[in-house]
């Protein structure tokens, strides 16, 4: 039986504008790496959390990467103690489904390690558990494109429908993270149970024609496809200069703009990498003025999911 292994689960986008809580993708970088050990020892232990700043808990009937293990190990009859180490390497409450990468990178780990074999319907299940404890919501509009890498559209939840979408190459992601948290599970709550008719319209419009953008690598429907109706007018207040980030980035060339997940980063698509480079500088900027910080990450669309560093 292997003994260790380490993986890499990618950071992502999810709503990509319309595609509320049913589509996002994900990115090369930033995103988290989760070490899974065997030991004689029964039990799950968290042994270590890196990056974190304190803020996760070791319980791992409490942490978003245990949960999964948890539940795996219950239900396949797992007899061996498992000890894991969490490394974050990306920020937390920034719309960059971070909880959705510690969750997959588990689950996907323990596959490997023990072999199971699980195919990644069945591996989204046990992601998901672990998405519900950090978010209070089983959304799979981050854990998903995590696990299967690429843009993901989620056609339903009962059952969970997943439909890969296909993008063309030559797609570039610029995010910016200005350094403030916003709590998904918070943010939830502010979103209106309902939407005027004409809104919905423009919803499903957008995203039926997001999906063909995508399909027919037509750049332009894609960015003018790039709209929100629904949490964008709510969101986009919480978001220091948000209405300026956004104009700044389609100025220099975005294809199309909005709100990571929940925010507070904002994404824009590029069809080139020195645009999304030009991007990125207007869009920080925008913050550099209110003098607060910001990362920038510049990303090709990660079309693998997690991956394995290091199996032993
Ligand atoms: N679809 C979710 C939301 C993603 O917008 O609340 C959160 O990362």
């Amino acid at each position: 039986m292997r003994k260790e292994i380490r993986v890499f689960a990618p950071a992502t986008v999810s709503n990509v504008g319309c595609g509320f809580d049913v589509m996002g993708f994900a990115l090369d970088t930033p995103g988290d790496e989760i070490v899974l050990r065997t030991t004689q020892r029964s039990g799950i232990t968290i042994t270590k959390i890196t990056g974190d700043d304190g803020k996760l808990t070791l319980d791992p009937e409490k942490n978003t990467a245990g949960v999964p293990i948890i539940e795996m190990c219950r239900e396949f009859g797992i007899k061996c103690g498992i000890e894991m180490e969490i490394h974050k390497k990306m920020p937390f409450g920034s719309g960059l489904g971070s909880s959705a990468a510690s969750a997959v990178g588990a689950t996907f780990a323990l596959n490997h390690l023990l072999e199971l074999n699980l195919s990644n319907k069945e591996l989204l299940r046990f992601a998901q558990a672990g998405e519900m404890i950090a978010s209070g919501s089983e959304h799979a509009d981050n854990v998903a494109p995590c696990l299967y890498g690429g843009f993901i559209l989620i056609r339903g939840y009962k059952p969970v429908d997943i439909v890969t979408l296909s993008s063309p190459e030559n797609l570039f992601c610029t995010v910016i993270h200005p350094h403030i948290e916003i709590s998904t599970k918070e943010s939830r709550k502010l979103l209106p149970e309902s939407i005027p008719v004409n809104d919905a319209i423009a919803q499903w419009g957008n995203c039926a024609a997001l999906v063909a953008g995508l399909l027919t690598g037509d750049y332009e429907l894609i960015g003018r496809s790039i709209e929100d109706h629904f949490a964008e007018p709510v969101r986009g207040k919480f978001i220091p200069q948000y209405a300026q980030i956004k104009e700044a980035a389609l100025k220099s060339g975005a294809l199309g703009c909005n709100i990571s997940g929940s925010g507070p980063s904002v994404f824009a698509l590029s069809s080139d990498l020195e645009t999304a480079k030009k991007v990125g500088a207007a869009m920080k900027s925008q913050l550099d003025k209110i003098e607060l910080a910001s990362d920038i990450y510049i990303s090709g669309i990660n079309r693998k999911g997690p991956k394995i560093i290091e199996l032993i």
